[in-house]
């Protein structure tokens, strides 16, 4: 459906999200010139400002990624002119209708479409669905909303959540956002696995033994702690970006790349994951460290933490599911904070070449005589491909191979595929950016449908339980290290090796 208008607003308007992301990547967008050419954005919150002064807080926190490029500030300029505030409660009726009078007047009674961007607490979530679905809903066009996680904190909850939003809004109108699905390597793992004939035949059972999925930050949860507490790494990564990245690494073929086509995959691998067993699980927090000067604190140092809090940072599970492509292949996953560094990768390890006949070296020395190469080989090793999804997008994969010379020396070599050096397109976008692009197109693919959320839920649920009911404590693990000691026992349970950037 075509519109002459776009107007976008942001509940929550001075939240950190929206700063952080949401302003930076509209701006970015109009940059590009990807907006719609008529439009307007709107911030709505409970703090009373005047559009000017909303203007003026946009400008000075948008350290966006235009910043370096020709005419950046004319066109910020040309952005805040579009930007318009309007200050209000969250349940209060007469201040949506505000709301919508001061939207219409930037309308100027064009086909408006109308996306709103829920970037307020779960808790009032509802009553912002159910005032904005009732008085400021476009009537010339149609009107998307984008929900932000967290989707409830389990299986009960998420389903309330469902509920109530369905009675506001409508499936097609609801944008449930995972920010990691907008990440540029996992739109491509969809790409990488349908279109080559190299991996098609290889992304099963018969030829991989194992796949890791590693997610990892360098700082704590510093100022976030009493969000944090209440939720955990399982929900706060794993339940949501970790099991979306599974999921389309592990879902069959889609019939089309139609949205409902692939979500349908989604749903029914994440479906086929097998109850998570307590025993494969592996919790950890981080404790203070000193080093030096510096002194990392612990994540009960926080004040917002309640003291004694039992609450993972760290969490590695094993994981498996139980159909003919991947019946006992292990997936590992693992996610923490406060760890040695910041990175996010996919890793698969293949099974060994069979009959091998660079297996075993010491048994049959090669020598050429002369010039001591006897003895210089090394065992072939098995393929790993390693698809790095952050910092410093790379695909590529390990594979054995001769030392150019008269030797007789292997090594492992790596096929690369760095984004920076094969792609010189800049910094690639973010994440944002190019999800709410896709709501402006109306494009569904990376949003998270309902049942996929259950489906999500449905896993972890039971396990949530099982950790919280039973006050399972944490393995302590220092500020800045690789995490608990347990996660290396975790993954040789499974006869694996965490990949070495992790
Ligand atoms: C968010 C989590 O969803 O993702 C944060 O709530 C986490 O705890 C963040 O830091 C990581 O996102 P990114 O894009 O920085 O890897």
């Amino acid at each position: 459906e075509a519109h002459d208008h776009m107007t976008f607003c942001v509940f929550g308007a001075s939240g950190d999200l929206a700063k952080k992301k949401i302003y930076p990547s509209l701006l970015a967008l109009f940059y590009e010139g990807r907006l719609p050419k008529s439009f307007s954005v709107f911030g709505y919150a409970r703090s009373k400002m005047t559009s000017e002064e909303f203007r003026e807080r946009i400008r000075m926190s948008l350290g966006c990624r235009i910043d370096a490029k020709e005419n950046c500030d004319e066109f910020m300029e040309e952005f805040l002119k579009r930007c318009e505030y309007v200050h209000g409660n969250y349940d209060e009726g007469a201040d949506f209708e505000k709301l919508d009078q001061e939207m219409l007047k930037t309308e100027e009674g064009k086909k408006a479409m109308r996306v709103f961007y829920l970037s307020i607490p779960p808790s009032i979530f509802v009553p912002v669905a159910q005032m904005s679905s009732r008085y400021v809903q476009s009537k010339t066009g149609e009107t998307r909303v984008i929900v932000e996680k967290p989707f409830g904190r389990d299986l009960e909850s998420s389903r309330a959540l469902t509920k109530a939003l369905a009675a506001e809004l409508s499936e097609k109108q609801t944008y449930r956002i995972d920010h990691y699905l907008g990440k540029e390597l996992i739109e491509n793992l969809t790409v990488l696995r349908f279109s080559n004939i190299m991996f098609q035949p290889l992304w099963n059972r018969n030829y991989i033994r194992n796949v890791q999925i590693n997610f990892s930050e360098n700082f704590g949860t510093e100022g976030r702690g009493g969000y944090f507490d209440n939720y955990g790494i399982i929900r706060d990564i794993m339940q949501n970006h970790l099991l979306q990245i599974m999921a389309l690494f592990a879902m069959e073929e889609p019939a089309s790349l139609d949205a409902e086509d692939i979500r349908d995959e989604k749903v029914k691998v994440i479906r086929s994951i097998r109850d998570i067993d307590i025993d494969n699980v592996v919790l950890g927090q981080y404790k203070g460290k000193t080093s030096g000067s510096n002194v990392f604190p612990a994540y009960l140092d926080d004040e917002t933490v309640p003291k004694g809090s039992n609450c993972a940072t760290f969490a590695a599970i094993a994981l498996f599911i139980d159909n003919a492509r991947w019946d006992g292949v292990p997936f590992l996953m693992k996610a923490g904070k406060a760890l040695h560094k910041r990175g996010c990768e996919i890793r698969i390890q293949f099974r060994h070449a069979p009959g091998n006949i660079y297996a075993d070296k010491k048994s049959k020395p090669i020598s050429r005589g002369g010039g001591g190469t006897a003895g210089d080989s090394s065992n072939a090793q098995c393929n790993e491909l390693v698809i790095r999804i952050q910092p410093d997008e790379a695909i590529y994969l390990k594979i054995n191979n001769k030392v150019p010379g008269l030797g007789h020396k292997m090594d492992r070599s790596i096929l690369d595929l760095t984004y920076k050096s094969k792609y010189s397109v800049g910094e690639l976008p973010d994440a944002y950016e190019r999800l709410i692009l896709d709501v402006i197109h109306g494009d569904k693919r990376l949003f998270i449908r309902n049942d996929e959320l259950e489906a999500a839920w449905k896993l972890f649920t039971p396990l949530l339980e099982t950790i919280e009911s039973e006050n399972i404590p944490p393995e302590l693990y220092p500020y800045g290290s690789r995490g608990p000691i347990g996660a290396h026992y975790l993954a040789s349970r499974w006869n694996v090796r965490w990949g070495d950037t992790n």
